[in-house]
């Protein structure tokens, strides 16, 4: 796929089939995180593949953001080194990446917020995370059932100026 086509294709897709999906192409998927830029060049990401449906039930009934958790063939959870400086941007650009790489081979993906939501610590107990990280987000990947439509973004011209802030 076109790159620019696709990093405009990207949506958030929250119904999914029920689909198993090869977990060669989820590896490279996290593939594509593992590329991601870091500060430093620091790697502080851990990721954790989550193809067990009772765990993704679990999940699902226990962050009310992500009820539709229980449609999704795979969860993707990255964590972060509690200690690293820049973890939160890290953690956003291979998130992002997560993204981007599920769109490119067609599959339809969903970012849920972990970084100190009230169920990280529920999260990062499940997943047996060690005290050392902690958990930065949680993303859906799977076949698309129902496509969204595209929630209203802003017009381009309403969010640029050329050299100074207008
Ligand atoms: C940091 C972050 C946290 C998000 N958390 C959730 C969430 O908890 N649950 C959810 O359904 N979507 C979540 N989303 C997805 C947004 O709702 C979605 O990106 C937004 O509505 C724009 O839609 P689009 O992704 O289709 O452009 C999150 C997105 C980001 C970037």
């Amino acid at each position: 796929m076109d790159a620019i086509k696709m990093l405009k294709t990207r949506q958030s897709q929250r119904d999914y089939e029920e689909y198993s999906i090869d977990l060669k192409i989820i590896e490279d998927i996290i593939d594509c995180a593992r590329l991601a830029p870091s500060a430093r060049n620091y790697q502080p990401l851990r990721y954790v593949i989550i193809d067990d449906k009772k765990i993704i039930k679990d999940l699902s009934k226990n962050i009310a953001n992500a009820k539709f958790f229980d449609k999704a063939p795979i969860v993707i959870a990255v964590f972060a080194e509690s200690d690293a400086k820049f973890k939160l941007e890290d953690g956003s650009a291979a998130t992002e990446n997560i993204l981007l790489g599920a769109t490119a081979y067609k599959l339809g993906s969903c970012w849920v917020a972990g970084y100190q939501k009230d169920y990280h610590t529920y999260v990062e107990k499940l997943l047996q995370c060690p005290k050392e990280y902690e958990l930065i987000s949680l993303i859906s990947i799977g076949k698309v059932k129902n496509p969204t439509t595209r929630p209203p973004k802003k017009d381009l011209g309403s969010i640029i100026s050329y050299n100074k802030f207008e």
